[in-house]
């Protein structure tokens, strides 16, 4: 890691630790539809193994334990002990039949064995990793995923070509070029970045929050 991708590294885990404890009410109500979206494309069967990477809030590991059931198996990192902290509280208290294994670590270093999952499911979090990075951690994925394998990416999205931004969509982006530190995510273009990476795409669905543009897309890791 150079030290300018170390520094946005340390401020990235430093705001999701003073966030975590409101993080639900601030993007649940918005999000969380979309969250699903990308989760019923995944299509997790009973005695897979998942795993998730930046579990935030931990809503979603509540939902991959319900679908992976008591012969599965879920983990998940993330670099945020507050995120850890109210994950596992929530974990708790949902009394899971299937073993959740979280863990505080980068999403481009996993610390799993390789071909250890049938699937990763991840939202709203490739988009925070700059551009060099993000082949980085799709390279994990597919390191940690089985042949075949599916991966299940929920994150925004560029508008499609000859289609109109929103006036929001442009504050947005005009936010994330000048403050990353407050704006930290920006669109992307998921299709392109997930073939280049060597997934193949099998599947799209184009939503959308508050007229910013969002993907759930499914893809699975060569054979
Ligand atoms: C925008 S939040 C999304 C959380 C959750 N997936 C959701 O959709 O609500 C991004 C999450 O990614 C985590 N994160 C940021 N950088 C990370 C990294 N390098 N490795 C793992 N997790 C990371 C943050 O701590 C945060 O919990």
């Amino acid at each position: 890691m150079n030290e300018s991708t170390a520094a946005r590294h340390e401020s990235n885990r430093a705001f999701y630790d003073r966030i975590s404890v409101a993080y639900d009410l601030l993007s649940d109500a918005s999000e969380r539809s979309a969250r699903l979206a990308g989760l019923e494309a995944l299509a997790l069967q009973p005695g897979e193994r998942v795993l998730e990477l930046g579990f935030g809030t931990g809503n979603e590991i509540l939902d991959l334990a319900a679908k992976v059931g008591a012969g599965g198996q879920v983990c998940g990192v993330d670099i945020s002990t507050g995120m850890l902290a109210v994950a596992r509280k929530k974990i708790e208290t949902a009394q899971l039949s299937a073993p959740v294994d979280l863990r505080v670590a980068d999403a481009r270093s996993l610390p799993f064995a390789d071909a250890g999952f049938d699937a990763v499911y991840t939202s709203f979090t490739l988009e925070l990793f700059p551009d060099e990075d993000i082949p980085l951690v799709l390279a994990e994925v597919r390191r940690v995923l089985c042949a075949g394998g599916r991966l299940g990416v929920v994150s925004m999205a560029v508008v499609p070509p000859g289609e109109q931004s929103s006036a929001l969509e442009r504050a947005y982006v005009w936010m994330h070029r000048h403050f990353p530190h407050i704006v930290d995510c920006r669109p992307i273009d998921l299709e392109t970045t997930l073939k280049a990476a060597g997934f193949r795409l099998a599947r799209t669905i184009p939503l959308e929050i508050w007229t910013l543009p969002v993907t759930a897309a499914l893809a699975t890791a060569p054979a």
